[in-house]
């Protein structure tokens, strides 16, 4: 079966980017697909250092557990990054993560190539669209096809758990998630 992977760049226990990322997981679920959320809680992230040893490796060389979330999005079929907004952009972990990866996927066998998905954010106030913004740059660059949904990918929460709270948030992360599977469906027939 089609699989979709998700990756929380929240460090937070009780994690609204976690919850949205449940959400959508449910509905990518619920339009046939499988659906695995995978999260950087707790993990220390580290930077591309570019030396390139991907190429000859066949994965990321640096040892903080990266590697095994990237052997689950190369053979998956659709990937949604999706991150908590510090201080109007992206955390950074995700961002390195996201560099890591299409490092990878560009050194080796190209596995990001034809994946689907897209971004998604989550604020307190502000700072959404300039995230959506910054990670929307992976997909392009690594032949990846993004979906759309009734707006854009960004939910308003600021407590833990507050995400439910942005009804109509939820609906686009809802409708995006069933488009992602749809469009994976039909690829695949
Ligand atoms: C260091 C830091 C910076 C933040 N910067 C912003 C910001 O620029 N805009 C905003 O609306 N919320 C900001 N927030 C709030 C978080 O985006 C918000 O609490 C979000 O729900 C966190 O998601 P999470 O629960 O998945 O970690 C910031 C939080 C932290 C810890």
């Amino acid at each position: 079966m089609a699989k979709v992977i998700l990756l929380s760049g929240s460090p937070r226990k009780e994690s609204n980017t976690m919850d949205v990322l449940d959400v959508c997981a449910k509905e990518i679920e619920k339009n046939g697909l499988d659906a695995e959320i995978l999260s950087l809680r707790g993990m220390d992230i580290k930077s591309c250092i570019a030396c390139n040893k991907c190429v000859e490796k066949g994965n990321c060389v640096l040892n903080d557990g990266l590697d095994e979330i990237i052997e689950k999005i190369r053979v998956a079929d659709g990937f949604i990054p999706a991150a908590p907004v510090y201080f109007g952009t992206a955390r950074g972990d995700i961002m390195a993560a996201l560099q890591r990866i299409g490092k990878v996927s560009r050194g080796t066998d190209d596995f990001l190539s034809w994946m689907v998905g897209g971004p998604i954010a989550v604020a307190r106030r502000g700072g959404q669209t300039l995230t959506l913004q910054e990670m929307s740059m992976f997909f392009p660059i690594n032949n990846m096809i993004t979906v759309g949904s009734n707006y854009w990918n960004m939910v308003f929460a600021g407590h833990e758990r507050d995400s439910h709270k942005d009804e109509e948030g939820i609906g686009t992360i809802k409708l995006f998630g069933e488009n992602v599977a749809k469009l994976i469906k039909k690829i695949k027939n």
